[in-house]
């Protein structure tokens, strides 16, 4: 069965004519948000293989690049996820690219210019991307813990879409469709989504995601109560402070 994925505007034509024009393409946006999802739909629909690397404060050149292994006695070049994307003329996909260590970010600045190429300083090779090759990278603005920034020279080689919650209704879509319970109840769901959304004053380092709603909602399916389904599916995951979460189980009693 296809990757299901709900458009949301017109990006899946942005992605496309940057993909025809090679641009790579920067996808910003809360967690939980529908981004890795829209990528692997658009990877399937344009027919390329999907190589995706979740960038962490260790992720290194030479974790993106390759790196010489002993194998049997023998030293042997192993190809990291860019260079054998770059190779197969892959779709790309850096996760949370600000993470990555600076020396990560410097490797992917001539793929993501005009020479679309990366150099293998260990082999001293330098492998040019074919042009179904694209570089997708995904970046969460509102992601606080993490000090790192991207610098304008790295964000400044992307074309960037920013992706939000859905609408009411697409989400009340979405979460029907990935968790197959019952309409009502799933409207209810994203009614304290709404209200939580718009609680600002709860200080929560990011608010409650799509991908939230539809784990409560695969809960109700299976027969959770809905009240426990949402404390333990929307509440519990979003904070630990023993006020915030008073907040959101009221919220989530007054309304389901
Ligand atoms: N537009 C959408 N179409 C289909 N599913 C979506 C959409 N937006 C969010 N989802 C749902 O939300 C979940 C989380 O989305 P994901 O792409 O993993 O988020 P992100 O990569 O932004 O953190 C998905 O597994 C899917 O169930
Ligand atoms: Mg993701």
């Amino acid at each position: 069965m296809p990757i299901y994925y709900l458009p949301i505007a017109h990006e899946a034509d942005v992605f496309r004519h940057a993909w025809e024009s090679h641009l790579p393409l920067m996808i910003k946006g809360p967690t939980g948000c529908g981004k890795t999802r829209f990528i692997q739909h658009m990877a399937e629909r344009l027919g390329r293989q999907l190589i995706t690397v979740s960038c962490n404060e260790d992720t290194s050149a030479t974790d993106l690049l390759g790196r010489h292994l002993l194998v049997g006695g023998e030293t042997r070049w192993v190809d990291g996820p860019v260079t054998r994307a770059v190779r197969q003329g892959a779709f790309l996909y850096l996760d949370e690219i600000a993470e990555a260590r600076p020396d990560a970010l410097v490797v992917i600045h001539s793929l993501s210019d005009h020479r679309r190429e990366v150099f293998l300083d260990r082999t001293g090779e330098f492998l040019a991307a074919p042009p179904e090759f694209m570089l997708i990278v995904s970046y969460n603005p509102g992601y606080q813990r993490s000090m790192r920034e991207l610098k304008p020279s790295t964000r400044q080689r992307f074309v960037a879409l920013s992706f939000e919650y859905p609408t009411e209704d697409q989400e009340i879509e979405i979460v029907g469709w990935e968790s197959g319970a019952e309409r009502n109840v799933i409207k209810r769901i994203v009614q304290i989504a709404k209200k939580i959304r718009n609680l600002t004053e709860l200080s929560l380092l990011e608010s409650v995601s799509t991908r939230l709603l539809v784990s409560a909602a695969k809960l109700v399916a299976r027969g959770v109560p809905p009240r426990l389904a949402c404390c333990t599916a929307i509440a519990e995951p979003l904070t630990d402070d023993t006020d915030t979460l008073r907040a959101l189980r009221q919220v989530i009693e007054i309304s389901i």
